[in-house]
């Protein structure tokens, strides 16, 4: 109106102030957005700060080879982190070099746990594990695990081929196709692998086009030839034969104990035609050994293993 600004001055400081007011708009919704992402990136770094709470000794002891006297539980405790209850209580139980073990006991006894503290998955809350007389904390993490062989009832089915599914119990070998094959034929998975389009390059499991499903039984021998991959002193097998037919089973039997005849092995059934194999058997209730002794010996002390045995039997008759 004073005439300082012609009309096109005026348009044009109009358009400027409402760019501007939409770039100042976005530069602060960028950086509220940036300060919104960056809680996610906290997130990130705190999990990346996360340090496993088992870690091997500055100075580990060698381990020995081959194991000489075998593992002891003196006394241990388990409580699973946030639980009152203990699963595993008073525990002291030998597994000497050499021997075959079999845990039997209802389920939620605490096996699977026994053998994860054995595999030092777990540190015991009270008590000792001790291996050749050394406490399992003293070895270097990586050759124990390495030194186990170890197959959980809830073993993991990858989909890749049939030759790396095997190849998993030692990745290091996995292009050792010679190894990988003597390792399937003592798992009776040799059998398994025949029967597939593609062999060893067959690719198992459903989740690609691919992909060839297996059965439970056929699945738990591929993964029981992971086990035998290992050089390991001490074979571990939970519920091994759960899903296996009973010829399966018995040759699967057969075969292991050829196998550990210079190892250790730790059986853990509910099937007492496994159970009853083993050189020593440790009935397990609230986490405590309830009995040992071989078979034989348990049947003619009648407790709780006897009872369990019979059960079973009762329904073959
Ligand atoms: N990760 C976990 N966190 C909390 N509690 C657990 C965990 N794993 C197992 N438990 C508890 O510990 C107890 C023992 O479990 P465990 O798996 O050792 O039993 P089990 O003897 O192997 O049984 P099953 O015969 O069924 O395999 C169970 O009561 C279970 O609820
Ligand atoms: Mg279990």
């Amino acid at each position: 109106m004073a005439g300082d600004l012609t009309i096109g001055d005026l348009t044009f400081l109009t358009g400027a102030f409402l760019r501007l007011r939409s770039l100042v708009e976005g530069l602060l919704l960028g950086a509220s957005q940036l300060a919104g992402q960056a809680q996610y990136l906290d997130d990130l770094f705190s999990f990346f700060a996360i340090a496993p709470g088992i870690r091997s000794p500055e100075a580990p002891a060698p381990f020995p080879v081959p194991v000489r006297e075998g593992f002891v539980f003196d006394d241990v405790g388990y409580r699973y982190p946030g639980q009152e209850r203990w699963t595993v209580r008073h525990l002291s139980l030998a597994i000497r070099a050499g021997e075959v073990v079999a845990l039997v006991g209802e389920n939620g006894a605490g096996k699977t746990t026994i053998v994860k503290l054995l595999a030092r998955l777990y540190d015991p809350s009270e008590g000792r594990i001790l291996l050749d007389g050394r406490e399992l904390r003293d070895y270097g993490l990586d050759e124990l695990r390495s030194r186990i062989g170890i197959i959980f009832q809830d073993f993991v089915r990858f989909d890749l081929t049939a030759s790396e599914n095997i190849a998993i119990g030692r990745i290091a070998a996995r292009e050792d196709a010679a190894r990988i094959e003597r390792a399937a034929s003592r798992a009776l998975a040799d059998g398994v692998v025949a029967k597939l389009p593609a062999g060893y390059g067959q690719r198992l499991g459903r989740r690609f086009e691919d992909g060839v499903d297996l059965s439970g039984g056929e699945w738990q021998k591929v993964a029981i030839a992971r086990a035998y991959m290992r050089d390991a002193a001490v074979l571990i097998l939970d519920e091994p034969t759960a899903a296996l037919d009973a010829r399966a089973e018995a040759e699967v039997f057969a075969r292991f104990g050829d196998l550990a005849a210079d190892r250790t092995a730790i059986l853990i059934s509910h099937r007492f035609s496994t159970v009853r194999r083993a050189d020593r058997i440790f009935v397990l209730a609230d986490g405590k050994v309830l009995e040992s002794g071989s078979h034989a010996e348990l049947v003619a002390a009648r407790g709780r293993y006897a009872e369990l045995f019979d059960l079973q039997a009762a329904g073959y008759r």
